[in-house]
């Protein structure tokens, strides 16, 4: 019914009018009604069965009514749901590197994994297998005529060795390194062991000195003073004075008095004439008879013959030009003798070798009929204008014993003699007439005398 109307209905039996005052549940007529909002629905289903989903409710307005105000807010309102992790499948990483073969010769396998990351929240298994095979060491494994048996030599236990492979064991209590030996085959084929080599092994006070020089020469490419570096050089005449025990000592000591070479070039340092004394007695140390057999071992790793004449080149170099106050320098030790000149290249003079009048040179340097002389025309020749100033190092040294040592080098029969060195810093440009040298004849009638001139200059 109409707002505001009243409606009468008949009730039946009494005949009689039942008034309902309707206008109680109207509004009165005209009165504007806001919007109100129903309850929110329930939310729905999550859109996502796995990982991240979203979800949403919605509510409705009732009304308005004659002119009132829509409902405020929103009528539908989301939310993100989560239902579970969604299934990962397993996935294989990349192979890993083929493992070691089971044999070192003839047939062997080896083998590689690999990895299966994951499956997650009930995802599907990695196919495939996580490892496999190959064939490997195809190499012919060696008959036993060609393998070195199992030896006990020198108190040392050497395991059985293919022919072409060293074995190495640990050197003496007193010294670091390596012993080595080599399994070798001899002309039928058979194996046979060498005699061990003691090149990789060094005694403890040698060891220290590298370890000391090792830091000074660090500090030295740094550019800091040299100091302690006479101590150590010092230390070294003492430990070398006893002898060595291996040829590694040797070969470690070459290599000590290289780097100190370096060290008086770079660090801020004269070396001092007590230096060169100690490092010539060094040398002439190394050089002693008793080392022989150690030097013959050591030719087999180097140092050869140019390697120590090149050592004594730049010691001579660094010593002419970075010591102060040089003019001549001359050493005589047991088995080696050196003189060092520095001289203007403008009035320089003969240099004659042995020094003249020198009271201390030993006996077996003091044949009067040996002699060299580098002539000042050496330091003239094609000298322009410009270079009037230069000034000139030139070192000789006579080496006692180095002859014989140095038979693995070279022809024995040539170098079982006297063994002389010149060296001319900065090198001259021409060598028309470089030197004389003259040596007392050493020919007894057993062999035939030679004179081999070994000439460096092209290197
Ligand atoms: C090291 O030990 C060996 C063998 O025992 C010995 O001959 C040598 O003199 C020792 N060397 C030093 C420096 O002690
Ligand atoms: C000498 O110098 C070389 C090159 O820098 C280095 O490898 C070696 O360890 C040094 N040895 C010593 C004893 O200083
Ligand atoms: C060694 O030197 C001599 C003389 O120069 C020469 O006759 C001989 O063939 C050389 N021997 C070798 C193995 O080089
Ligand atoms: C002279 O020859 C003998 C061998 O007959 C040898 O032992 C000796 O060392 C030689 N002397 C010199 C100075 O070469």
């Amino acid at each position: 019914s109409p707002p505001g109307a009243h409606t009468h209905t008949p009730s039946s039996a009494l005949g009689s009018w039942v008034f309902t005052p309707t206008s109680c549940l109207f509004p009165p007529p005209g009165r504007a009604v806001d919007g109100n909002w129903n309850e929110w629905s329930s939310w729905s289903a999550c859109s996502a069965s796995c990982s991240q989903g979203r979800q949403q409710r919605t509510r409705e307005c009732n009304g308005p009514s004659y002119g009132g105000a829509e409902c405020q807010g929103h009528w539908v309102e989301t939310r993100d749901c989560f239902l579970q992790q969604c299934p990962v499948d397993g996935r294989w990483q990349a192979w890993a590197s083929w493992g070691s073969c089971s044999v070192t010769c003839g047939a062997g396998s080896q083998r590689r994994e690999r990895v299966c990351s994951g499956p997650f929240f009930g995802g599907a298994a990695c196919q495939g297998p996580h490892d496999e095979y190959r064939q490997c060491g195809t190499q012919r494994c060696p008959e036993p005529h060609e393998i070195c048996d199992e030896d006990n030599f020198g108190a040392v236990i050497w395991k059985e060795t293919p022919a072409g492979e060293v074995a190495a064991v640990r050197c003496p209590r007193n010294a670091t390194g390596l012993i080595l030996r080599r399994c070798e085959l001899d002309e039928e084929g058979i194996a046979y062991w060498e005699a061990p080599t003691y090149i990789r092994c060094v005694s403890i006070d040698y060891r220290n000195i590298q370890m000391m020089t090792r830091e000074h020469l660090a500090k030295a490419q740094r550019g800091l003073p040299g100091e302690g570096v006479s101590e150590v050089i010092q230390t070294l005449v003492e430990i070398s004075q006893d002898g060595t025990s291996y040829s590694g000592d040797l070969l470690s000591t070459i290599d000590v008095l290289r780097n100190m070479t370096e060290i008086f070039r770079r660090a801020y340092y004269s070396p001092t004439p007590g230096d060169v004394q100690n490092f010539v007695q060094i040398l002439s140390n190394l050089l002693a008879e008793e080392n022989r057999e150690k030097w013959e071992e050591a030719q087999l790793a180097g140092p050869n013959a140019k390697e120590l004449f090149r050592l004594v080149e730049d010691f001579v170099d660094v010593i002419g030009f970075r010591m102060k106050d040089l003019r001549d320098a001359y050493q005589v030790t047991d088995n080696l003798v050196l003189s060092i000149h520095k001289l203007p290249a403008s009035g320089a003079t003969d240099i004659s070798f042995p020094m003249k009048g020198w009271r201390a040179t030993g006996d077996w340097a003091k044949v009067p009929e040996d002699r060299v002389t580098v002539s000042k025309s050496v330091f003239s020749t094609g000298l322009a204008e410009a270079d009037e100033a230069s000034v000139f190092v030139v070192g000789t040294v006579l080496y006692r014993n180095l002859g014989s040592f140095l038979a693995l080098q070279r022809n024995t029969t040539v170098l079982n003699s006297k063994v002389i060195s010149v060296t001319v810093k900065p090198p001259p440009r021409s060598l028309r007439t470089p030197l004389e040298i003259e040596f007392a004849h050493m020919y007894n009638g057993t062999t035939n005398q030679t004179c081999i001139l070994w000439d460096e200059t092209d290197v």
